[in-house]
């Protein structure tokens, strides 16, 4: 069975016959349908359209920034004098008085009055901040990330902010790529699944409501396949992982309503994907019917022409409209030709027409036209309230990975505690890149939320800086370790280190760090190792002086109290890896959902193996311990035989069999052994995370749909589903399923 991309056109034929019918209304008098709230929104999208001129029009697809420019990758001069015609700005800053003095000269003082839409970068939080994408990921509760949406998108809305560049649904496999850090790893069902949770926080029941904001699925698409990790670069992707991996979670992002996208920087198979018709229009907008707007990455538009796409800017504009960008976020391409274009017949009024009218309705439904103004409340009132601390806390201690626990050496039965390393008292790199307006005096650090909870005597040594030797500081890390019972090394990384422009071509920890390590280690004091980063990192040669290793990622606001949460055992590590950790740098890429190598059978001869390392990755994706045990049962299948179409019932019981009631996560995968294009050895469909009380077992049960769950894409795009043996798997059990 396969679905064929075809044009479907729905209701939206009646609401364009609707919206001429009271457009000829409206031209008869003096009638502005636009600004009636109570008029069909079609109908106020073509008034207003049909009043435009052609600066206006252009005006409409153009972006700049208000302020500030906080984004150092951002690179262009600052343009000043702003036309209160912009159809955009970028706006840096908390101030809404800032954004309601430029707002009025939109609305006021412009012969329209058509608001500007006012957007940022808030991706894990905006004040408040919550952990990294990549670590809410490994939490497996997208509620939990649901809910962190909701609160960004209050504290962004009370700041005069309507739209969010975010989430970022990139799937990525090489960790050397620094912006990893900022989606939700390797797998595309499961960036599927947090993505439309950020949208459904993001945009809440409706775009109009109080404290909705816009989301923007990003960056559009395949960008997580740069090559060498090195950003900006190029990706090659086959058409078929181009539908399989990297659009997967883009469609789920629109089909859980995403207002908007955002072109991507990178060259798709030798189309940029900010001039890809392809992806652009007959995917996003055709096949999928995305409503919306696509608005350019920062200057891709522009990059055309480095990109060897576009022989000028001129051409560059031209490319990027015909392909299906709608609004040109910084580079002036489309404001400086776009006319010019026009009278050349070189794009068409119609596609003109057509992305600002994507422009107008975003800004309609998000009822800029009726509430243009951002109303002034207190910082004490907008942000940090203690009802978003507990939610950040509550996240991060989810998203921590408790990877390696000797002897349960966690939780700390200690007292005396040599706490030490550069993440111990850091405020700043613990909230990760994109921190937003986060403040460092607002972070609760690793060595606060130990001290405040009263619990441990704490001597503290900072032992190093982050990639730097400090003076003594080896020996003074020595000296306390050797005068407490255990040692909490803190290591990681720079913010910086990841995130946009951030490359690096080893995810080894930095030798100082290692030394550190190693010195400690001679004490023979157990060491419990706290990892801060944005990325996977090398561990083959780190994990075997550690005791415990505890991955707590960039933890933002609340990473003290989380830690604490954690070690003093009042909650148990739930996380699992949303990405896996490579042996090596050289391993790079290994991820699970890969497909299988031609001499499995022959492997442990040695076939198809480095001769210098393992080929199995240090940790896997999934991977995560917990401080209890847990039993899984044998899966039982409603039924062993099914048609394609039919629906089964999947189950499987899970026991704590520890003493500490403890969450669990249950990942139920498929593997089709037999395809006509091979698939990966295994793919995630589902998973359920939940509470088993100590001595209990809970039942989890998987809704396993033939068609949705087992089918894929053909490299054009159809979607379908072979019969054939299917395995489904979950814990170390794996069922056969006949589809007929
Ligand atoms: C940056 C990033 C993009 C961000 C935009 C605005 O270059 O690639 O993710 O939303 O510019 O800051």
């Amino acid at each position: 069975m396969s679905l064929n991309r075809k044009n479907m056109y729905g209701n939206r034929a009646c609401c364009f016959y609707f919206a001429v019918v009271v457009l000829l209304a409206s031209c008869s008098g003096n009638y502005e349908v636009y600004k009636d709230s109570g008029a069909n929104l079609e109908a106020r999208v073509e008034d207003l359209l049909a009043r435009m001129t052609l600066e206006e029009k252009v005006w409409q697809l153009n972006q700049l920034i208000l302020g500030d420019n906080l984004n150092v990758n951002n690179i262009g001069e600052e343009i000043m004098d702003i036309p209160a015609e912009i159809g955009s700005l970028i706006s840096f800053t908390t101030d809404p008085e800032m954004r309601n003095a430029m707002q009025k000269r939109a609305v006021e003082e412009t012969r329209l009055g058509i608001p500007i839409l006012f957007g940022m970068d808030v991706i894990h939080g905006f004040r408040t901040i919550f952990p990294i994408p990549l670590a809410q990921a490994c939490s497996f509760n997208p509620e939990l990330t649901m809910q962190a949406s909701q609160v960004a998108a209050k504290e962004a809305k009370l700041s005069g902010i309507d739209w969010s560049f975010s989430p970022m649904v990139d799937v990525a496999r090489d960790p050397r790529w620094g912006r990893v850090a900022e989606g939700y790893g390797e797998d595309p069902y499961l960036a599927s699944v947090f993505g439309s949770n950020v949208i459904k926080g993001y945009q809440g029941k409706a775009l109009n409501d109080t404290f909705s904001i816009a989301a923007c699925l990003k960056h559009y698409v395949a960008y997580g396949a740069s090559e060498g990790g090195r950003d900006y670069h190029a990706t090659e992707v086959s058409r078929n992982t181009l539908w399989n991996v990297y659009l997967r979670p883009f469609h789920a992002g629109i089909q859980a309503g995403s207002a908007t996208v955002m072109s991507a920087f990178n060259d798709i198979s030798g189309v940029p994907a900010s001039a890809n018709h392809y992806t652009l229009t007959e995917i996003l907008k055709q096949d999928w019917k995305h409503e919306g707007f696509v608005v350019s990455d920062w200057n891709s538009i522009e990059q055309l022409v480095f990109q060897g796409a576009a022989a000028n800017r001129k051409h560059a504009a031209e490319l990027a409209l015909n392909a299906g960008v709608d609004m040109d976020m910084k580079d002036l391409c489309y404001k400086d030709y776009l006319p010019e274009l026009l009278e050349d017949r070189k794009i068409s009024e119609e596609r003109l027409d057509d992305a600002v009218r994507r422009v107008l309705r975003l800004k309609f439904t998000l009822g800029l036209f009726e509430h243009p103004y951002t109303p002034i409340v207190s910082d004490s009132l907008r942000y940090l309230t203690d009802e978003y601390r507990n939610l950040a806390r509550e996240v991060a201690t989810e998203s921590m990975v408790l990877l390696k626990n000797d002897n349960d050496i966690l939780p700390l039965k200690f007292k005396k505690i040599a706490l030490v390393g550069p993440m111990a008292d850091d405020s700043v790199n613990i909230m990760g890149s994109w921190s937003c307006h986060g403040k460092a005096t607002d972070v609760v650090t690793i060595k606060a939320g130990l001290e405040a909870s009263g619990l441990y005597e704490i001597e503290y040594s900072k032992g190093c800086e982050i990639d730097a030797v400090l003076p003594n500081g080896l020996a003074d890390a020595r000296r306390i370790a050797g005068q407490n019972d255990v040692i909490v090394l803190c290591l990681g990384e720079y913010a910086w280190w990841s995130g946009e422009n951030g490359s690096k071509s080893t995810i080894s920890l930095p030798k100082i760090q290692k030394e550190l390590l190693k010195e400690l280690a001679q004490t023979g004091k157990p060491i419990v190792l706290l990892l801060s980063s944005g990325r996977p990192l090398e561990l083959y040669d780190v994990e075997p002086y550690a005791n415990s290793i505890l991955q707590i990622w960039q933890p933002g606001t609340m990473a003290g109290y989380a830690v604490c949460d954690i070690l003093s055992g009042n909650i148990s590590p739930s996380g699992k890896l949303a990405m896996t950790f490579p042996y090596n740098t050289g391993q790079i890429p290994v991820y699970y959902n890969a497909r299988r190598q031609a001499r499995i059978p022959y492997q442990s001869q040695g076939q198809g193996r480095y001769k210098d390392i393992q080929n199995e990755p240090m940790y896997p994706f999934g991977y995560g311990l917990s401080y209890t045990d847990f039993k899984y049962g044998n899966i039982i299948l409603s039924d062993s035989i099914a048609e394609i179409g039919d629906r089964l019932k999947i189950s499987v019981n899970i026991r704590n069999m520890g003493n500490m009631d403890a969450e669990e996560t249950c990942l139920w995968y498929i593997s089709d052994p037999v395809s006509y294009i091979t698939r990966p050895v295994k793919e995630l469909k589902y998973f359920e995370k939940r509470m088993i009380g100590s001595g209990e077992e809970e039942t989890f049960t998987f809704e396993l749909d033939t068609y949705r769950d087992l089918g894929y894409y053909a490299d054009d795009g159809n979607y379908f589903v072979e019969p054939g043996q299917y395995y489904i798997m979950a814990g170390t059990d794996s069922i056969k399923l006949i589809l007929k």
